[in-house]
């Protein structure tokens, strides 16, 4: 009789207000920095993991909104492999697994697809193979998945990562619900092109950086600072510090050796106009991921107001719009 194991999870993507970059150990997946996010409420993937007596291989597959469900081959489906290989290891079973998961938003939009993708395949995959594990263990084990920041969509609402020094201690927590504060995170995307050098090569990059010293003396203070403004849902001390956050990432990956850019023009005119939205009234911010598309942070009060702006600027292809969400889930939706 054939054995079959199978669950399917729901993972969110999330924006950081503080970014984690570069890292302490790679092996681990150890920052070097705490960082905070929010957890996004649309911006979802869907996974379902089967393992199977039947398989004579892992499988891996991926489709993303408006697209074609395509099966992913080498480094694309190595780190899955990966991380399947480690549970299943621990979970002491040893059969070939089925992967297909699903994005709500389309490929390329400058949302972080790896942490809906890895915090849903680490979710389903574990359930699936009765590991049971709790939270906080959840956290580690999806932070050892690769992609660190996958280990803050654990949690709903709004999220810190506590770097710690050890795998053990390097985990997420949950600084609030997503009913808290009914902020927004409107992305403008400005190019659907793939990057050019990954979030992991931007952290092998950054201490080549002059300024990455001294960004990481000013982390503490800085996340002590969010961390405070989202607790007393002060949108403009939020801001100032995301922004202050983000042009830091990208100076650090611009003065890196080799140099990065991620900026184009699109997302040079977006800081330029959120300024100016600002001085006329609109409590609005930006941030970037290692990439070009702006997120805009705004309470919801200001949310048609923004979407419009940046649509009368026509430099966005699309834009879409999140609230705080849940954190990642077992769902009996399978997706086969
Ligand atoms: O989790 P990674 O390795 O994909 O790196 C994420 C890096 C940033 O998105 C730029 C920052 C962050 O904290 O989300």
């Amino acid at each position: 009789m054939s054995e079959v194991l199978k669950a399917t999870a729901i993972g969110p993507s999330n924006i950081a207000f503080t970014k984690y970059w570069g890292q302490l150990d790679s092996v681990l997946v150890l920052a070097n920095n705490d960082s905070i996010s929010m957890t996004l409420g649309t911006c979802v993937a869907r996974t379902t993991v089967c393992f199977s007596s039947e398989y004579g291989e892992d499988r891996v597959t991926l489709g993303f909104m408006g697209g074609e469900d395509v099966d992913v081959v080498g480094s694309k489906s190595a780190r899955v492999v990966a991380q399947l290989d480690r549970l299943r290891e621990m979970a002491g079973v040893d059969l070939k697994a089925r992967v297909l998961s699903h994005t709500s938003f389309p490929e390329g939009a400058g949302i972080a697809s790896s942490a809906a993708g890895f915090s849903a395949l680490t979710l389903a995959a574990s359930e699936a193979l009765d590991l049971e594990f709790g939270r906080k263990e959840l956290s580690i084990q999806t932070r050892l998945a690769g992609s660190g920041s996958a280990c803050r969509s654990v949690y709903g609402g709004f999220v810190r990562w506590r770097a710690g020094e050890t795998s053990e201690t390097s985990c997420a927590e949950q600084i609030a619900p997503a009913d808290h504060w009914q902020l927004r995170d409107i992305v403008a995307v400005v190019s659907k092109g793939e990057k050019k050098v990954s979030s992991l090569g931007g952290h092998r990059l950054a201490p080549t950086s002059p300024h990455y010293a001294r960004r990481l003396e000013l982390m503490p203070e800085r996340n002590d600072r969010v961390q405070e403004a989202i607790l007393t849902r002060d949108i403009e001390k939020l801001g100032v510090v995301t922004e202050e956050d983000a042009v830091d990432l990208h100076v650090m990956a611009m003065t890196s050796n080799p140099p990065v850019y991620y900026w184009n023009e699109g997302s040079v005119r977006l800081m330029r106009e959120v300024r100016e939205w600002r001085g006329e009234g609109v409590p609005c911010y930006f941030t970037f991921d290692a990439g070009p598309n702006a997120h805009i942070i705004c309470e919801k009060g200001y949310e048609e107001e923004v979407v419009q702006r940046v649509k009368s600027l026509e430099v966005a292809s699309s834009v879409l719009v999140n609230e705080p969400g849940e954190g990642s889930r077992v769902t009996l939706d399978h997706l086969f």
